[in-house]
């Protein structure tokens, strides 16, 4: 149970917020990447919601705000409104949505060789947010040298443009094998914007009982799927991993702060022997929302990828469609904001108490003027976080309980 304001304090992700400046420590993805030319799979959730002042799918959200195809894109991250775009040299940027001129949106801007020309009076900035051009200014004017405008730097990695909110030198986005890897097969999946606030979506991840319920009945293999399992949970520097044991199946998956969970993903009724991980990364757009995205990547073995038998789908998408909108239904209907104050937490939550300290403890440290748990800086060039290292399945995968 957590006070209202204690819940304020964990959850208020806009700028001048505590938790939105320890959020600001991470780099976030905030839309798959036009270049990326690899699979890709959608997840279908057909409830419908509210973004943007109009009513759709998580599904028609996510494609739309979740997908650059070359043309500015407005996207709202850690609540604030920007423009993503690839001027025509090809370069990245995310500027502030709003001209600073007379305000008009840059998502109607016009990328030039250089930078995003607003459309209205043409002033053209680029990725740092340098003014390039005035138009309608006089030659002579230096009233462009001295105009900047809001920008935030952007990276593209494993097909995702990624995103940094923060002050100061950005930390390296965890090379984490899933999306960092050179090697192997890699799908890149949008898996849509959410009605639910980014904590109450991560709590899900270290709240694994519920994979007893809320999956297991009904499941293809409800026999082991449908216990409820023995669960603890164990952390290190970067996050959490969570345990789970059903008789002689075990099963192990883990948050990488904040937001990002690695999970083991082997092939559907365990029927064919090749790894294949996933990382589900929650962006968190506004206090209601999180765009989510599902990276499944499947490594070679020995140098060789696999030859996928008959029927065998690479990506996880389909697979984990029935899993996804349980998922979905129990976690948006908990509210919008989560009343904290009123849950009552039995000794099944211990994880989503260890992750709220975690929270806690990163926003205190960013309050010193310190780096939070999970922001990496000095991992050498090169250096892979394996996957295979962190999150383990012992008998059967939750595509299999489809
Ligand atoms: S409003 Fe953008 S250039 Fe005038
Ligand atoms: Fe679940």
């Amino acid at each position: 149970m957590l006070s209202t304001q204690d819940n304020d304090r964990l959850t208020k992700v806009g700028p001048g917020t505590e938790c939105g400046a320890w959020l600001r420590s991470f780099w976030f993805p905030i839309a798959i990447s036009d270049l990326w030319d690899g699979p890709q799979a959608q997840l279908q959730l057909p409830d419908l919601m509210k973004y943007d002042d109009r009513v759709g799918t998580p599904t028609e959200f996510g494609e739309q705000f979740g997908t650059f195809k070359g043309d500015p894109l407005k996207v709202r991250v850690l609540g604030e409104d920007l423009v993503l775009y690839r001027d025509l040299s090809g370069v990245l940027g995310l500027v502030g949505i709003s001209c600073p001129h007379r305000s008009s949106s840059l998502e109607y801007g016009r990328p030039r060789e250089h930078g995003l020309a607003c459309p209205y009076h043409g002033w053209t900035f680029n990725e740092t947010g340098r003014c390039l051009a005035m138009p309608g200014e006089p030659p002579t004017s230096g009233f462009k040298d001295k105009m900047t405008h809001l920008a935030y730097p952007v990276e593209e990695r494993g097909g995702l443009i990624w995103a940094y909110l923060g002050e100061g030198k950005p930390p390296q986005i965890p090379p984490i094998d899933v999306f960092a890897a050179e090697d192997g097969i890699r799908i890149v999946e949008n898996f849509c914007i959410w009605p639910a606030h980014w904590l109450q979506v991560v709590e899900n991840s270290v709240d694994q009982v519920h994979t007893g319920i809320l999956h297991g009945e009904g499941s293809s293999r409800a026999d082991v799927w449908s216990q409820i399992p023995d669960v603890d949970w164990d952390e290190d520097a970067d996050g959490i991993q969570t345990i789970q044991i059903r008789g002689d199946y075990g099963r192990t998956n883990y948050l990488h702060f904040p937001t990002i969970i690695l999970l083991n993903q082997p092939w559907p009724g365990g029927k064919f022997n090749w790894p294949r991980y996933s990382a589900i990364i929650r962006t968190p757009v506004d206090d209601f929302h999180t765009l989510f995205f599902h990276v499944t990547y499947v490594p070679p073995v020995n140098g060789k990828l696999p030859d996928l038998p008959e029927g065998m789908e690479l990506e996880a998408a389909d697979q984990v469609q029935t899993l996804f909108i349980q998922d979905y239904r129990a976690i948006v209907t908990q509210g919008a904001p989560v009343d904290r104050s009123i849950e009552r937490l039995g000794t099944t939550d211990r994880g989503v108490i260890m992750l709220r300290k975690k929270v806690e403890r990163g926003i205190e440290a960013v309050k010193q003027g310190k780096d939070p748990e999970g922001v990496i800086r000095n991992l050498p060039d090169g250096h892979i976080i394996s996957s295979s290292d962190k999150v383990t399945d012992g008998l059967m995968s939750p595509a299999a309980a489809e």
